[in-house]
């Protein structure tokens, strides 16, 4: 074993102590008249504080004489709030209820590990069964159950650019990788960063390897990543990892001490060219009043077109939530067609529910809409839909030191015994 893989296993034990065994035993609630919801999330930037806000104000609207507890933790992807939501679960003392990726995210760690309780129906009371995609249904789903509440659809293989950067050299967005890395060129030959790349919460270097991945392998064989049907030390996962490391010539001199907010604010002040992250990137853009389709652009990551990788935020319901009555309402909120169309619009994200009111969207979410009726979907690495917490937390220590040794073949044998590990 490699010291790199030391480092990986060790952070990954820490994590993963067996949540059950640990719960278990904690003193017992009084009975007490349920006033309050507490709701945590990660959702502090530009756009998803206010999406949030109005999405309580929402809850509030139907239920004015409940307290609405609003404990954000900052910290994008979820990096503090994560650490934050396990100690509090395993030491008995959960909230009501918590922002938490759909597929692997949730099931993989809180469902398998017994901490929730089955939501399937907030849905079918309402008869929402049907408004929902089935393979969104799926991945909120365990042995015959739903567990959490989708409130949204993000994609995360957007390239968000500056138009005026690129009308100023007579450049045209990149299309494709090998278009990349010749207007990166001329980018960086005329003094301006061509791809800004955030750090500081440990996932952003693999949020732009999900989509390198995605364009250099396809569809299916991006999926074979996740049931060990693709090699992650096969050529053509090592032909991604290298052309990854190709693009890491052309990024913000600063990666490792900006965010991913920090790194689209330099595009859209025009110090960088391009970043390539999640579409809550629309949202900020929104909040600090930039109009799409004017001050910024967008389109598949290059090479990715014709794909959708998606991820979804939902809530649950933690067994032991001191209010699960004023859960069960927010998740109908949540759920509802005035909660998504009140929420997304702002937040930068799709609804969830395939009968959104389209006149509430903007041109940028109409054409994530379109695009994700027509398009291959496939999971998020970066943001729990295709692996489970420890997993995904592992790629990521295995990313960043990938980012700063670039050794492609470690990385490829770190990858691929992590699957050996993971893949059930
Ligand atoms: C993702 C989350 C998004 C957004 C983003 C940036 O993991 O699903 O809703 O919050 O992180 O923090």
């Amino acid at each position: 074993m490699t010291l790199r893989r030391v480092v990986v296993f060790g952070v990954m034990a820490l994590l993963l102590v067996p949540f059950s065994a640990m719960a278990a035993g904690e003193g017992e609630e009084e009975e007490r008249v349920e006033e309050g919801l507490e709701i945590v999330t990660w959702w502090t930037a530009g756009g998803e504080a206010e999406a949030l806000a109005a999405l309580i104000d929402v809850y509030r609207q139907r239920y004015p004489d409940v307290e609405v507890m609003n404990s954000t933790v900052a910290g994008g992807g979820g990096s503090q709030a994560r650490g934050v939501l396990a100690s509090r679960m395993v030491g008995g003392r959960p909230p009501d209820t918590f922002q938490v990726h759909g597929g692997a995210g949730i099931i993989g760690t809180w469902v398998v590990d017994d901490f929730m309780e089955p939501v399937t129906h907030i849905l079918e009371d309402n008869d929402w069964m049907g408004v929902f995609p089935e393979d969104v249904i799926e991945i909120i789903s365990y042995e015959g159950e739903i567990y959490s509440i989708p409130v949204n659809i993000h994609r995360s293989n957007v390239m968000w650019y500056n138009i005026g950067v690129f009308e100023e050299h007579n450049l045209n967005p990149p299309q494709s990788l090998a278009e990349f890395f010749e207007v990166a060129e001329q980018l960086q030959a005329a003094g301006v960063t061509p791809l800004a790349l955030g750090g500081t919460d440990g996932w952003e270097p693999t949020h732009l390897l999900e989509s390198v991945l995605l364009a250099e392998l396809g569809p299916d064989a991006y999926r074979g990543l996740w049931d060990g049907t693709t090699a992650w030390d096969g050529s053509e996962a090592l032909a991604a990892l290298s052309t990854f490391v190709d693009m890491l010539d052309y990024i913000t001199a600063d990666q490792s001490a900006i965010t991913n907010i920090d790194a689209a604010e330099y595009v859209a002040e025009g110090q960088a060219a391009m970043t390539v992250m999640g579409d809550w990137v629309h949202g900020f853009y929104l909040a600090i009043g930039l109009e799409p389709g004017e001050d910024y652009g967008w389109m598949p990551t290059p090479g990715t077109q014709g794909n959708f990788i998606m991820l979804t935020d939902t809530f649950g319901l933690p067994k032991d939530a001191p209010n699960p009555t004023n859960v069960r309402r927010w998740l109908t909120v949540v759920a509802s067609r005035e909660g998504q169309d009140t929420f997304n619009p702002i937040k930068g994200s799709i609804p969830a529910r395939t009968d959104a009111d389209r006149d509430k969207y903007d041109v940028y979410l109409l054409s994530a809409m379109d695009d994700f009726a027509r398009d291959s979907i496939v999971p998020s690495l970066a943001h729990g839909a295709a692996a489970e917490v420890g997993w995904m937390s592992s790629i990521n220590d295995v990313v960043t030191f990938l980012v700063e040794d670039k050794d492609i073949e470690t990385a490829a044998a770190d990858f691929q015994s992590l699957a050996d590990q993971y893949v059930r």
